[in-house]
């Protein structure tokens, strides 16, 4: 398999590649690489994840051979310093740009998760690495359900989880979905600041329009119609009375109160 992602990415504008068939975390390792110097667009990636990590201090389950592990550094440019959380968004919708191109009908749950039929087939992590107080590097987790196996177990779950394969009946190339899901991200870079990329995220909200909850992780809870984003990712409820609440993005827990 390392072989294929090295053919695939010599084709793309992006840094070295770490390849593992087994590690703890590709966030963890990316992490660690940025300290040491990463360029921009290295990628880490991942066959299989022992100690994947999920939002929340969750874990994430990625078994051999099944799905897609990987985290990918950017040295931030001034329009990802100025609008970090939309980097989140830009893979979310590189994502669902391969997803749509393979016939399935995927939806973003604010903030980090890819749906698809209502279950979760991807979730994100980013996090970002600080020299004083300046950003020097992000790095973008993703990890991808793609066979049946890289589903875990229903009493481990939290929200109902799906994979692409289980969605098309069929089975698909990983190595292709990583390339096509790179070049994706890469058509999306250079428009993060923009309205068509805000806009492009915004569609894609699941449960728009519909009253939703939100948990935060100081305990506090928002209900509330949701309406949209706002221009840094964070989400536009209206609450009952009619006014507009923003809950930032970040550590939060979204529901559908229906
Ligand atoms: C979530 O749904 O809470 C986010 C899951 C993010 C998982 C990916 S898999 C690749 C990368 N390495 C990790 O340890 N986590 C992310």
């Amino acid at each position: 398999m390392e072989d294929q992602i090295r053919r695939i990415l010599s084709n793309l504008s992006l840094g070295e590649l770490r390849y593992f068939d087994r590690i703890g975390s590709t966030n963890d390792e990316a992490l660690k690489w940025a300290e040491s110097g990463a360029g921009d667009g290295s990628l880490v990636f991942a066959n299989e994840q022992t100690s994947g990590r999920g939002r929340m201090g969750r874990s994430w389950i990625t078994p051999q051979d099944t799905a897609l592990a990987l985290s990918l550094i950017l040295r931030p440019t001034q329009a990802e310093l100025d609008y970090p959380s939309r980097t989140t968004g830009m893979l979310a919708l590189a994502l669902v740009d391969c997803l749509q191109a393979l016939g399935l009908s995927p939806s973003i749950k604010w903030p980090n998760d890819v749906l698809v039929n209502g279950k979760k087939l991807a979730g994100i992590l980013v996090e970002s690495r600080w020299n004083g107080a300046v950003m020097d590097a992000l790095v973008l987790g993703i990890g991808i359900n793609v066979a049946p196996a890289s589903i875990p177990p229903a009493d481990q779950l939290l929200f109902p989880a799906t994979s692409i394969e289980v969605e098309l009946s069929r089975p698909i190339s990983r190595v292709t979905l990583l390339g096509d899901l790179l070049t994706r991200f890469l058509a999306w870079r250079p428009n993060i600041d923009s309205s068509d990329f805000l806009q492009a995220w915004e569609n894609l909200l699941a449960y728009r329009g519909e009253l939703v909850k939100i948990k935060t992780s100081n305990g506090r809870g928002e209900l509330g119609i949701l309406v949209g984003l706002d221009r840094h990712g964070g989400l536009r409820l209206e609450d009952e009375h009619g006014r507009t609440v923003t809950v930032e993005f970040g550590d939060v827990h979204l529901r559908s109160a229906a």
